[in-house]
């Protein structure tokens, strides 16, 4: 029996995600299964992604996974994207960065006066910090003071042996039809576009469950536009009075407006805000509570590569603490001059405002749709002491099962009335579940331990009346509801407008 409100068991247990897999042959770490309601958690995560880019105006595009060895080069991911290693004297090998964080217990150390992110850390950095620590392998071994970079690549072979990539991110592979985008979007910019993919990055020791895995799905959008496009932006008008955590780099976290944060410099244009504003959304679209999430930019050392500014959307779980779910990235022209240079093309647009031919700049954002379903779990997963049962809070329109219909007993013609509402139900395009096995507190229990928000129960009552019961998860009242009414009531109630 699991221990009482251990999430990981729970989430194994109730079908929302197995693993390492495959399980029959031991496990690969960082490889995970989608069980059926993880799925269903992981389809209404990405539905709301989906929904919010286009109704921002963001076009859905689909690329190759497998991409050819020059485009990595081209980006700076063959060279840039690596993890520092470190071995102790026994062979076993670590990443540095993070050996050096968990045996510290914190994110950034003080070296030479100037305060160093650990992820950032250089190679020599990290070695000083190991030597001035005397910091060990997690087994009590001395640490050898000599640092490998390894490729997070995973490479392939296509055909008769030509070199290709499963790509570590979806921009890139957004970015290679630039000059197909001008023509779709008839040469005016800005234009934004997204993608919903697979992603790998061979990662040494990847831990931390469907967080950090070495195969998992980005969500990707980029917004192209001209420089003088980003200040003003006029959507930013539309959002200035938002409000959010901000924790800007070396400063303190404090809640303020869009519009204060960006009269301060914390984000160099109106349109990145804007961009930022929106990945917050994002998050706040699929019920993550505004007391959970934060918005953290990056240090000076501490960006990607390709970024000029990053900003992270944070949110506060029971499990990790404070952990990023998303970047958001100017990358101004870094990406379409790197492949206009090695693919010997001019990635170019024409700016009506200055009649000139410029290289667009790409606003980026970007993460993993694993990360938000984590999220969803650890943030509304609650064992309720005095029912002595897992439950899991998470907003109605994001339940995996939305209702489930219950004949009370298997008696008279109450299964055929029961199975008749599921129907209804599921044609109106809701997930539902059909139970009629063990006591309706058992049914009750099992669609509280999974999240489902409302449970539709057939009695001898609606054979009279035509009514049935429908219960409210949280609350557990129950209101009669006309059979007929019992579709529109759901979805009314899920929405906010009828209250249970
Ligand atoms: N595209 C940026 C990232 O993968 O983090």
């Amino acid at each position: 029996m699991a221990a009482k409100g251990d999430l990981m068991a729970w989430i194994a247990r109730k079908g929302f995600v197995w693993g390492p897999s495959p399980e029959l042959y031991g496990g690969l770490a960082g490889f995970y299964d989608y069980a059926p309601l993880g799925k269903l958690l992981k389809n209404r995560v990405e539905a709301v992604i989906q929904e919010t880019f286009v109704k921002h105006e963001f076009w859905e595009v689909e690329c190759p996974i497998i991409t050819p060895e020059q485009v990595w080069q081209a980006s700076g991911h063959l060279s840039g994207f690596t993890d520092p290693l470190i071995k102790d004297e026994q062979g076993n090998v670590y990443r540095a960065d993070h050996l050096v964080k968990e045996r510290l217990g914190k994110e950034a150390v003080e070296l030479d006066g100037k305060t160093v992110s650990l992820e950032a850390a250089t190679p020599e950095q990290l070695i000083a910090v190991i030597q001035a620590e005397g910091i060990t392998s997690p087994r009590g071994k001395k640490l050898i003071p000599e640092i490998k970079q390894h490729s997070l690549m995973l490479g392939t072979t296509v055909g008769l042996g030509q070199e290709a990539y499963n790509r570590p991110e979806t921009a890139t592979t957004t970015y290679l039809p630039f000059t197909r985008y001008l023509s779709f979007f008839r040469d005016k910019l800005p234009f934004g576009v997204f993608q919903v993919g697979k992603a790998f990055r061979n990662e040494v020791s990847p831990r931390q469950h469907i967080l950090r895995q070495r195969e998992f799905t980005q969500a990707e959008a980029q917004l192209f536009l001209f420089e003088d496009q980003k200040q003003p932006y006029e959507p930013f008008r539309d959002v200035k009075d938002d409000r959010a955590a901000f924790l800007p780099a070396g400063g303190e976290q404090q809640d303020m407006t869009f519009g204060e944060a960006h009269k301060r410099g914390h984000f160099t244009s109106e349109a990145y805000g804007w961009v930022i504003r929106l990945a917050y959304t994002l998050f706040k679209n699929m019920g993550i509570p505004a007391d959970k999430m934060r918005l953290r930019q990056h240090a000076e050392d501490e960006k990607a590569f390709y970024a000029d500014d990053a900003w992270d959307v944070e949110v506060e779980l029971q499990s990790f603490g404070w952990y990023e779910i998303c970047g958001v990235h100017d990358r101004t022209t870094y990406d379409l001059g790197q492949h206009a240079k090695h693919a010997k093309q001019r990635l170019v647009a024409r700016n009506e405002a200055t009649g000139k031919k410029e290289v667009p700049h790409v606003l980026e954002i970007a993460f993993g749709t694993d990360r938000p379903v984590f999220s969803l779990m650890d943030i509304f997963y609650k064992y309720d002491e005095q029912k002595e049962q897992d439950t899991f809070v998470i907003p109605a329109m994001m339940a995996p099962i939305q209702a489930a219909v219950f004949p009370l007993v298997n008696k008279e013609d109450l299964p055929d009335i029961a199975r008749q509402i599921y129907e209804d139900v599921a044609d109106a395009g809701l997930v539902a579940t059909y139970d009629r096995s063990g006591s309706v507190g058992r049914r009750y229990a099992r669609m509280d331990e999974v999240g489902t928000p409302y449970c539709i129960t057939v009695d001898f009552d609606t054979k009279k009346d035509g009514t049935v019961t429908v219960r409210e998860r949280d609350s557990t009242k129950q209101v009669r509801v006309k059979k007929e009414d019992v579709v529109a009531f759901i979805k009314d109630a899920m929405s906010g407008k009828q209250k249970i």
